[in-house]
């Protein structure tokens, strides 16, 4: 139980609710013990033909009243207790995803998105649960066995008690032996209808492909084995948890056969009045439910305190990317001189170098241009620059100042980063632009952005222009407008270091050369790094480097890259051929 320590805090914040809603529940468990005492009054008084209308009237009154009342308690306990753990499960939830925030990207890499996921679902699910329906459950077992078991022994007789209880902790038993069966069987349905809908969600999605490959006939059959699979384990849980029930049933009805056959003998013999019998049943039935509760609240707990640990193995992962000691937080500026100096670097976990040696200046106001082959490094270079990974060897400097004295907050704010996979969110085109901006920002702002990057046409010709939705229910963009609006959404923030990673290279060369030409007036005093695997999008920057296999093998301007007769050459001779083939 030692993994819930995390919610301390919770936990004292929630006493109030928590005692009110056990407070309830108890008042609510009183009032259901004096029910079987209204029926003991009412047999024993017919019995001895002792009952008026009147009296009738009464109890019936009184057994309505207690009714009101069990119900309103139960309200309460729900309010408390079920709202309580609902609080909980939002507050757990809110601590995850802002915990998950902080963590750097590196832990994205290992972590799978699915596996998150369920975390931030079945995990909690079974916290609140245990926080919830547990809580619950124990109070009823605990309280109503030991009051029920107190009024059957006081009230009516020992022996008739301890033989009627004999069959009970079977029950008990066997709701938590089959609970267990029956969750892991539930856990094997819920998979596969994952399984399920994944396979329908991706068909729907890429019913071009299938259509075009003429595999309807393949998908339906691929279907319906993932449906048969779903089916199968739905059966699975259907047989074990259709036991169940008849099972607690037959387990109760041997404890009521005792009941009738040595309570019955006990009435004839007058030990017992028939109001006892009577009340002793209705003091039985109340049993059951504690009986259940006990075996389901061992699951229920187990669970929960299995999916608190799990949970806690995320929230107590530290950052890896953290704020140095040394940094200075008044520096909320950047100018933008890049010095990397001898750097190094190996990806966390991999024995190769992604980078080796790296010395490089870029002035503030100057263009950098690195091309080379895919997985040659690029990305990897800015990636450093951004800290989403922390140099290991060398140094980069940003303005004379180790990169790590700068708070990561101005490293990253003085950024514009046009990343390579151009990830777009499921909100309009204009927040999407906006992204770096909390407030509202001015539309002209936005509408100059998306200007510079040439896709300003483009969005003004959707309906609902640059309130138009993208994802799912929205607008499915070009390769190309994905990457120009992930481009305006870089330029918008005004940086001192503007990075753009192979950020045109779905766009044509004369739409590369508009945005290339709108581009020159923005760059100009900022810092600049072009990335690209096209010459003609780097060929005007005031420096030039190529990178392969992690090394830098040729720096210069365009005209001593040319010169040099080496691999830029190559590639240069290589894309004029492929555009004179292109224009014939
Ligand atoms: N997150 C990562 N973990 C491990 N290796 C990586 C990771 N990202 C990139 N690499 C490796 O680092 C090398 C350089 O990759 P990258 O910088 O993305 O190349 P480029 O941008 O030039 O295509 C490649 O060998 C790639 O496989
Ligand atoms: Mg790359």
């Amino acid at each position: 139980m030692g993994h819930f320590k995390t919610l301390k805090k919770f936990f004292i914040e929630h006493k109030k609710n928590y005692f009110l809603g056990v407070m309830w529940l108890i008042i609510v468990d009183i009032l259901q013990l004096i029910i079987p005492q209204i029926l003991r009054t009412v047999t024993d008084l017919l019995e001895s033909n002792s009952l008026s209308t009147d009296d009738l009237l009464k109890y019936a009154f009184l057994i309505i009243l207690t009714g009101i009342g069990i119900g309103s308690g139960r309200y309460f306990w729900r309010i408390h207790i079920q709202g309580t753990a609902r609080k909980l499960e939002y507050y757990l939830r809110n601590k995850l995803f802002s915990h998950l925030q902080s963590l750097s990207t590196s832990y994205f890499n290992v972590h799978k998105t699915g596996d998150l996921m369920a975390h931030a679902t079945n995990d909690i699910n079974a916290v609140r649960m245990a926080l919830g329906m547990g809580i619950v459950m124990i109070t009823d077992a605990i309280f109503i066995t030991l009051a029920a078991l107190f009024m059957m022994i006081k009230t009516t007789n020992l022996i008739l008690t301890i033989l009627a209880m004999f069959p009970l902790p079977f029950l008990a038993y066997t709701v938590q032996r089959l609970g267990k069966v029956i969750h892991k069987r539930f856990k094997f349905v819920q998979e596969s209808f994952s399984d399920l809908s994944d396979r329908a969600q991706e068909n729907f999605a890429g019913v071009r492909v299938v259509k075009s490959f003429v595999q309807e006939k393949e998908e339906i059959k691929k279907f319906k084995k993932v449906n048969q699979e779903n089916f199968n384990k739905n059966m699975n849980l259907v047989k074990i948890s259709g036991f169940l029930r008849p099972f607690v049933q037959f387990i109760s009805a041997l404890s009521y056969l005792i009941v009738i056959w040595y309570g019955g003998i006990l009435v004839i013999e007058n030990t017992i009045s028939l109001g006892d019998f009577v009340a002793f049943n209705s003091y039985l039935s109340l049993l059951v439910w504690p009986m259940m509760a006990i075996g389901h609240v061992i699951n229920i707990l187990q669970r929960g305190a299995a999916s608190m640990a799990r949970i806690n193995t995320i929230l107590f992962k530290k950052p890896e990317i953290i704020e140095s000691k040394n940094a200075i937080y008044d520096k909320t500026n950047i100018n933008g001189n890049i010095h990397f100096k001898n750097v190094s670097f190996k990806y966390p976990n991999t024995e190769e170098y992604a980078l080796k040696n790296i010395n490089l200046k870029i002035p503030k106001g100057n263009t950098l241009g690195i091309v080379g082959k895919t997985g040659s490094g690029k990305t990897t270079l800015v990636n450093l620059l951004l800290r989403l990974y922390d140099i290991t060897e060398g140094d980069i400097y940003i303005d004379n100042l180790p990169i790590k004295q700068i708070p990561i907050k101005t490293l990253r704010e003085n950024i514009g980063y046009a990343s390579q996979d151009n990830f777009l969110f499921s909100n309009t085109i204009s927040e999407n632009i906006a992204f770096a901006f909390d407030e509202n920002i001015d539309k002209s702002k936005i509408y100059n952005a998306a200007k510079i990057s040439e896709i300003y046409d483009n969005i003004i010709e959707f309906p609902r222009g640059f309130d138009t939705a993208l994802g799912e229910r929205g607008v499915t963009l070009s390769g190309g407008q994905r990457q120009r609006t992930a481009l305006a959404r870089a330029i918008i923030k005004e940086p001192s270091i503007l990075i753009l990673d192979d950020s045109l290279s779905a766009v044509d060369t004369q739409t590369e050369e508009k945005i290339l030409n709108n581009l020159k007036r923005v760059m100009t005093n900022r810092t600049n790094i072009l990335i690209a695997h096209r010459i003609s999008t780097v060929k005007n920057a005031d420096h030039i480097i190529v990178l392969d296999n992690g090394k830098i093998i040729e720096s210069g301007s365009h005209d001593d890259l040319i010169n040099n007769q080496n691999l830029y050459y190559s590639i240069y001779q290589k894309q004029l051929l492929e555009e004179k083939i292109q224009n014939i």
